[in-house]
């Protein structure tokens, strides 16, 4: 190979649609060192695993991922492996230690600092850059380019969190919020709308807590709706004691910002919720729903749970489970109590396992059986469909509804980037079935 032919970069992606919008963001960085990316491990001279830290098996998964590429570094010496992301910020130097193969570790706030660290690795070092630098990574990464995008959209608008929930790591992996300017975020939403976009997800650990706009995030969502062609704006994730009046308002009167909120409780006991440091109550919890709800009557709501947090009773358990039937989730995630080296609750007694997963499963029946009512609630109805991409069947396209639900529907190509109106007419395990209306 020339110095001159184009260098494949392969990134596989692990963890929460942050990653997703940075790997987009690595791989334009790098495209000024002359990497195009490519699908295939097997043909690439950089592979780079951008990874998650949030449970136990995330990382276990990076590991036993970064053994398996030991055939492909053996057969290809030139080959340069990376690993990004918040395993890279929370291990650091030991992934090298762990794992002699891997020739470059790069946290969260340092991709800007991508080529430079190419650079290093062209002339046979090892690079690692686990540093929360004071400046602006996003003015330091590339303008995204103007080629044609599908017609959804990540934007991350705000990083880091600052709520040190008793057992999570992204305070210490992803650092201290830091809002980007609003300016900054409006160009980016110009430039993807310019490019095909039509829906963006404003990214954030901590999304509602954004103030790079001086009406905070309901400030920026009005400020994008005015955007001509970008027809629709979501966000995620918030936390209940940001949710502010002029968010709550902008979910009633702002007709771009869809009817859909990821809005994690954790636990649906106040005894817990105070141990994980979530400073509200399930009641207050409740409270701000119905208000949401006020706001939007049609609002799907969507959560996360945490089931066996150290401490947790039975009667804590049957909290949650109250909780869970007061709100009635269009959608959640659920998992067990994973232990996280360096977190508050990690200094605790922790439940057994059998226990974690006989709740777990009583949960998730649970929410499925929500999920599956919300969905069924839906046959017979008109929505909105984004329709993104060719179904599996021939003459098939499949889009998203307001609510964030996947429809298939029959439809011609054409409609790609287009939102139609479909009337749903059945619902299958995680989507529905609709005709065009
Ligand atoms: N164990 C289990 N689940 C966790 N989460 C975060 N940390 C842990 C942990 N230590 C879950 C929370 C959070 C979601 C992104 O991951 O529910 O909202
Ligand atoms: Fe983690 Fe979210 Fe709590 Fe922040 S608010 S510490 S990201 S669970």
């Amino acid at each position: 190979m020339t110095d001159h032919a184009p260098k494949k970069l392969f990134i596989k992606t692990y963890g929460c649609q942050m990653n997703v919008y940075d790997s987009e963001r690595m791989a334009e960085a790098l495209g000024g060192r002359g990497y195009v990316e490519t699908q295939v491990a097997e043909e690439a001279d950089m592979i780079l695993l951008n990874t998650c830290h949030i449970r136990e098996k995330a990382a276990e998964k990076v590991y036993s991922e970064l053994g398996r590429l030991k055939p492909l570094k053996a057969e290809k010496p030139d080959l340069k492996i990376g690993v990004a992301g918040c395993v890279a910020q929370a291990e650091g130097e030991e992934i090298m230690r762990r794992q002699p193969l891997v020739d470059l570790v790069v946290g969260p706030q340092s991709y800007h600092r991508l080529p430079a660290m190419d650079a290093a690795l062209a002339t046979g070092g090892k690079a690692l850059d686990t540093d929360f630098p004071a400046e602006d990574k996003f003015s330091g990464l590339a303008a995204r380019p103007r080629a044609q995008r599908g017609p959804t959209a990540f934007l991350t608008v705000q990083e880091g969190c600052d709520k040190f929930c008793a057992f999570c790591v992204v305070p210490y992996t992803r650092g201290a919020e830091v809002s980007r300017p609003a300016e900054r975020v409006v160009d980016e939403a110009r430039a993807l709308v310019e490019a095909g976009v039509r829906e963006i997800t404003l990214l954030g650990q901590n999304v509602n807590a954004y103030h790079g706009h001086e009406g905070g995030l309901a400030g920026l969502v009005r400020t994008l709706a005015a955007i001509d062609g970008l027809e629709r704006i979501r966000y995620t994730t918030s936390h209940p004691n940001d949710m502010d009046d002029a968010l709550i308002a902008a979910h009633g009167d702002c007709p771009e910002l869809m009817p859909y909120l990821h809005l994690p409780v954790q636990s649906g006991s106040d005894r817990i919720l105070k141990a994980m440091n979530r400073k509200h109550t399930a009641e207050a919890y409740l409270r701000l729903i119905e208000r949401l709800r006020d706001a939007r009557p049609d609002l799907a709501l969507s959560g996360d749970f945490i089931v066996g947090f150290p401490g947790e009773t039975e009667a804590d358990f049957a909290d949650t489970m109250g909780l869970v039937e007061a709100v009635g989730y269009a959608q959640a995630y659920s998992f067990k109590y994973s232990t996280r080296p360096g977190t508050p609750a990690a200094e605790k007694p922790q439940l057994p396992g059998d226990v974690m997963s006989d709740r777990l499963a009583r949960l998730q029946a649970l929410l499925k059986a929500q999920q599956t009512a919300a969905q069924e609630a839906m046959v017979g109805r008109e929505v909105g469909v984004l329709f993104e991409k060719p179904g599996r069947l021939p003459g098939q396209m499949v889009g998203r509804s307001d609510h964030l639900c996947a429809v298939h529907v029959e439809a011609p190509e054409a409609l790609k980037g287009e939102i139609a109106r479909v009337r749903i007419t059945a619902s299958a395990p995680n989507s529905l079935a609709g005709t065009l209306a």
